[in-house]
């Protein structure tokens, strides 16, 4: 009797016998299967206790107890693993948390998209350009971007590359964290030139005295350091796509009982990955991390469902975070009736705006851009609706960078379509600046009183 594929027990391999979305396509099988073992042989970047404490964080997120931000780039190439550029995104990250534990008085967790954002899905699996078609570029740890036959052949080694870059990416960030960079007491650690030039100066500015002010009353009267200020987490994600790798990072954890996926801290499943019956989601109902599902316009409510219902049937508390990217136009359309399946579910969920992935659009020079304005009014959508249905908002997710860059338009600085060829740099999505990035951090503080729950 042949068993239905479902009742087919799950191993960090199952997912080869399902369709599998968005996959290079290797010409020399063994040498990708030496470089598997080789990542299955090396030891985490992440390890499960950690990856337990973020899901207490995330359920405590469910509950309306904490606040999630989550950001970083697109995409992140090899030549951006430099310690000025990851120290920046730090930077930006943890300026942004301030702000916005300053105007949510809520903790906040803060969850980078670094340390193995490698691999983009794309709308097509090849590109043809003046009569030539080679396989289109699918980030750092498949090919390379450059439109010549050799660049574009996906190249297993480069596995093992990311995996290398992503331990020396979170490494840095742990020893900076550990060293006492992201003590809420020495906020000047963190500070980026810029700030001297910004409008946004003296706002933020206000904040960190504001904050300085309360720590310093709290200490002085309870006569004891507040020991949380002093280290903060800092948790790793990004888009689970390239399976081979999460694979290859997928243990069975004894003192656990339960497998894990320790490429990153969280996961997340894409929108272009996320078929009920697909690979992806085979992979990922098998692990104990919380993971990420985005959820875009064209996901109905019962492949939702469904979902839930395949990824967290227990219904275990900080296990899903659905990410929303519907954009500024489709949102008070969409929301709402979501909001309601999922209820209607019973499954807990962190909710999550992006307003990036919704609003991109191309500008008259043929670049990839977003309006700032556009990323503003989703997220006002996203908090008016989850506030006018009982439910809480509970997270944000941005593509940003610590650098000066002009991918995204307006902003206090009022960036055109012209000033977009100055300093674009991305290969992949354009990301807010740190200028952009933090005023959007205060426009949330200001459009999210704290709420007493
Ligand atoms: C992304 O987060 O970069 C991405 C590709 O998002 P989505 O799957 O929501 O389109
Ligand atoms: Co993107």
């Amino acid at each position: 009797m042949t068993r239905s594929p479902d009742l087919i027990e799950w191993h960090p391999a199952s997912w080869q016998s399902k369709a599998a979305a968005q996959q290079p396509t290797y010409r020399d099988k063994a040498a990708l299967d030496g470089v598997v073992a080789e990542l299955s042989r090396l030891p985490p970047i992440v390890v499960s206790w950690e990856i337990e404490s973020l899901k207490e964080q995330i359920a405590a997120a469910q509950r309306g107890e904490r606040f999630v931000l989550q950001g970083g780039d697109c995409a992140e190439s090899f030549d951006d693993c430099e310690s000025d550029k990851i120290a920046k995104k730090l930077k930006i990250l943890l300026q942004m948390s301030l702000v916005l534990l300053h105007g949510m008085k809520k903790p906040i967790v803060r969850i980078g998209r670094m340390a193995g954002q490698y691999a983009k899905p794309r709308s097509a699996d090849t590109e043809t350009r003046d009569g030539v078609t080679l396989p289109c570029y699918r980030g750092a740890i498949v090919n390379r971007p450059g439109f010549t036959p050799e660049e574009r052949e996906p190249d297993p080694q480069l596995l093992l590359r990311g995996y290398e870059r992503a331990g020396l990416t979170l490494n840095f960030v742990r020893a900076l964290i550990d060293g006492g960079f992201a003590d809420l007491h020495h906020p000047e650690y963190w500070d980026l030139d810029f700030v001297r030039h910004s409008p946004l100066k003296a706002a933020y500015e206000k904040i960190v005295h504001s904050i300085s002010d309360a720590l310093d009353f709290f200490e002085a009267t309870s006569r004891r350091p507040i020991h949380e200020a002093n280290r903060v987490d800092f948790f790793a994600s990004h888009e689970g796509l390239h399976l081979h790798y999460e694979q290859a990072q997928t243990r069975f954890i004894e003192r656990q009982q339960r497998w894990y996926n320790l490429s990153t801290h969280m996961p997340w499943i894409g929108m272009r990955t996320a078929a009920l019956d697909g690979a992806h989601v085979e992979l990922f109902r098998g692990i104990a991390n919380p993971m990420g599902i985005k959820v875009g316009p064209s996901m109905s409510a019962e492949w939702v469902q469904g979902l839930l219902e395949v990824l967290n049937p227990n219904n275990e508390p900080g296990r899903i975070v659905l990410i929303h990217r519907m954009g500024a136009k489709e949102i008070d359309k969409r929301l709402p009736s979501l909001i309601q399946a999922v209820r209607a579910t019973g499954s807990p969920v962190l909710w999550m705006c992006d307003p990036m992935h919704g609003n991109t659009e191309t500008a008259s020079s043929g670049l990839k851009t977003r309006r700032f304005d556009n990323i503003v009014a989703e997220l006002e959508a996203a908090f008016r609706i989850h506030r006018e249905m009982g439910s809480w908002l509970g997270g944000v997710h941005f593509e940003l960078t610590g650098e000066d860059v002009t991918e995204c338009t307006g902003g206090a600085r009022g960036l055109t379509d012209a000033d977009l060829a100055r300093a674009y740099k991305s290969q992949v999505d354009p990301r807010l600046n740190y200028e952009q990035a933090l005023e959007l951090a205060m426009r949330m503080a200001g459009l999210h009183p704290p709420v007493r729950r």
